[in-house]
């Protein structure tokens, strides 16, 4: 089986400017900073919806959670949130963020030496387990259920493939898995999937991400017109948007070839 560089990972996420656009991998493709702000707000809607049975004076826990969009929504609507960044540059900026929220707490770690002292009634992974070797998943996972409240619920929102997983190797170090394998997963750490949910926000964009890679590979550079080309690209799906995300689906075409799910999990004995 092939291992990610954990070392690496650090790397890459303690040299990155913090960014809305940032943590989503949509900052190479010439798209407005209003990218990252759509496909946060037309998410936090799905999020809403898929939270929206845990109680407002619950205690949330946000692994992993780069500038701290999330944990911000978050603490907007929950008592308390507790917020874990492994990065040093964006945990600085997360923890700019923090200082408007008093519920909001931010912690400098990583998420493998992270010792939750409290229980929680929503855990977010948003992007996470992408950086992980399965083992080090498994007992992640089993950790959190330790901490999970009873009829909590642990969502996850993870990068798919559609067949066997797929990792890269390079400074940018990550494992995408297929729903399948997720599912394995969950089942082995004994977490049911309560709901399943494509990332349809996140489709769009990555139609247009990996419309703008294939534009790169074949023009020549200085005919580029990078920043013209991403603008273009993103506008234009907007407008295609929602239905353009449906068709490849339809006709059964494989585009893109990233896609990206929420699961609901919750324990299997609660
Ligand atoms: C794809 S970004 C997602 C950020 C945020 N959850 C969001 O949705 O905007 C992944 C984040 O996980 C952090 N991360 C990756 N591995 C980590 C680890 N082992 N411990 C703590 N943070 C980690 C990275 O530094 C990065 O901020």
């Amino acid at each position: 089986m092939i291992k990610i560089d954990y070392a690496k990972v650090n790397r890459y996420w303690g040299g990155v400017t913090p960014s809305i656009n940032g943590p989503y991998m949509m900052d190479d493709f010439g798209f407005p900073a209003s990218a990252g702000k759509f496909r946060f707000l037309a998410e936090s809607r799905i999020v809403q919806r898929l939270t929206c049975d845990v109680k407002r004076d619950g205690a949330v826990l946000d692994l992993g959670s780069g500038i701290g969009v999330w944990a911000e929504y978050f603490a907007s609507r929950f008592s308390l949130v507790t917020a874990i960044e492994g990065s040093r540059v964006l945990f600085e900026s997360l923890q700019k963020r923090c200082a408007t929220h008093t519920n909001l707490h931010s912690i400098h770690s990583d998420v493998m030496t992270f010792k939750p002292n409290d229980r929680y009634d929503l855990i977010f992974l948003g992007g996470l387990l992408m950086y992980l070797n399965e083992k080090d998943v498994n007992a992640l996972l089993g950790k959190l259920l330790q901490c999970l409240e009873p009829g909590g619920i642990i969502l996850c929102r993870e990068s798919t493939v559609r067949g066997s997983s797929l990792t890269l190797k390079g400074d940018y170090q990550v494992v995408y898995r297929s729903v399948l394998n997720y599912k394995n997963i969950f089942a082995h750490c004994g977490l049911i999937v309560q709901h399943l949910e494509r990332n349809e926000p996140y489709v769009l964009i990555e139609m247009g991400s990996e419309f703008v890679e294939k534009w790169l590979k074949i023009v020549p550079t200085k005919f580029q017109i990078l920043w013209i080309v991403g603008h273009l690209t993103y506008f234009g799906l907007r407008l295609m948007n929602p239905w353009i995300t449906r068709i490849p689906k339809a006709m059964g075409i494989a585009y893109p070839r990233l896609e990206n799910h929420f699961f609901t999990l919750q324990n299997k004995t609660s």
